[in-house]
């Protein structure tokens, strides 16, 4: 079996995936549920000086993406010094403790929250797009020696902040929390809003993917500091996807509210088993393999691996310029109708097309 183990600083985990800030890790039960169900490190819920008082409804599960408006713990930080903190060590895992938001939070908490911790994360969803008063978060946070993680929100300009934030002594950044503000509408009954609050909700879960992978793949180009990559992960195949282009960790939330804490221990071996598949002795072989690959450019028609297909039709259907077509239940292909778009080449089940120049 390839080799899991993933080295982030200081800290030595079984295998790269955890848990994200969220109702999973809400407190110390539920976080002990997650070593339970294999987690390889444990973020706790962000909590602030003052719990959250949280809208109803605020989660609302659509399959492709997903709603919330959930702010941050709504247990007081009191609770969670006094009692969580002390369960989640029980699981003998490194525990990540997620706080926010402002510098004055920060420097408040950072030092009550530090005997219970083995790096901090700073949430800096509800902050401004000045990097200032981030930067002076973490360096509240450092004055306690942890490692300091920086989670970055996907509605903002990565790469600025990611390097504001190293020059500011981060040691990590977690990319991404939820996109938003979004909306959602429940049409089977007269239009009624599925979110509380202000009717806004948080976007996350598959959705929120691509997204996420496009703000690793740039900050990973910037900086030197290890990546953390959250946003729609339920697979090994995703978690793969985000190490190539350069997280060295991987965390989950959603596919933890809608399957349960068991589906890290379940990504984690899925990762494996794709490792061993492809002939990868390690995570660490495939990290950053697409930060190395050059910018494709087509300069023909895909090449047809025409004994591989299998008639599906799936690609001919979808070539709106009619180049592709079947011959007994194999594909051809009008050459000089291609307008090498590559679409087909993406919707071929069993990998009969190939990018060609
Ligand atoms: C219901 C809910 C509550 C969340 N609460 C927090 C939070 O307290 N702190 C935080 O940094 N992120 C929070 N997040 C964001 C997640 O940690 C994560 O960054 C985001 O959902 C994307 O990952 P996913 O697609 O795996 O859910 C929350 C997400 C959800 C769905
Ligand atoms: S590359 Fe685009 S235009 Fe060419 S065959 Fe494929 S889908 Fe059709
Ligand atoms: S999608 Fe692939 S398998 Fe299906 S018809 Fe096209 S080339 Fe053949």
């Amino acid at each position: 079996m390839a080799n899991l183990i993933t080295h982030l600083g200081g800290l030595t985990l079984a295998h790269p995936v955890m848990p994200a800030a969220g109702p999973p890790v809400r407190d110390g039960k539920a976080l002990l549920a997650c070593a339970a169900g294999g987690a390889a490190a444990l973020v706790t819920k962000t909590i602030s000086v003052k719990a959250a008082e949280v809208p109803s409804p605020n989660m609302a599960d659509f399959k492709t993406y997903f709603l919330n408006t959930e702010l941050w713990s709504e247990l007081p930080p009191e609770q969670w010094l006094e009692k969580e903190y002390a369960i989640t060590r029980q699981a003998n895992l490194p525990v990540i403790i997620s706080l926010g938001y402002s510098t004055e939070d920060i420097a408040k908490l950072a030092p009550q929250v530090a005997p219970f911790a083995d790096a901090l994360e700073l949430s800096t969803h509800y902050i401004s797009n000045d990097p200032g008063p981030m930067q002076d978060a973490i360096r509240a946070a450092k004055t306690t020696g942890l490692p300091v993680w920086v989670k970055m929100s996907p509605f903002r300009e990565p790469q600025a902040l990611a390097l504001a934030a190293q020059e500011a002594g981060a040691d990590g950044i977690v990319a991404v929390n939820s996109f938003g503000p979004a909306f959602g509408v429940d049409i089977e009954h007269g239009g009624r809003l599925w979110m509380g609050g202000k009717g806004y909700g948080w976007m996350s879960g598959p959705a929120l993917k691509p997204i996420a992978l496009r703000m690793v793949y740039d900050i990973a180009r910037t900086v030197e500091i290890p990546i953390l990559g959250v946003g729609g992960i339920n697979t090994g195949a995703d978690v793969v996807e985000f190490l190539m282009v350069g997280a060295s960790a991987v965390q989950v939330c959603t596919a933890a509210i809608t399957n349960g804490p068991q589906i890290y221990g379940k990504i984690a071996t899925q990762l494996g088993k794709w490792l061993d598949e492809h002939g990868y002795a390690s995570v660490e072989e495939i990290r950053g393999l697409a930060l190395r690959q050059p910018i494709p450019g087509m300069t023909r028609s895909p090449q047809l691996r025409v004994d591989r297909c299998i008639g599906c039709n799936r690609c001919v259907i979808s070539c709106v310029y009619e180049a592709l077509y079947l011959v007994e239940k194999k594909i051809r292909i009008y050459e000089e109708r291609c307008a090498r778009c590559g679409l087909c080449i993406s919707r071929c089940p069993v990998d009969a097309l190939l990018p060609n120049g």
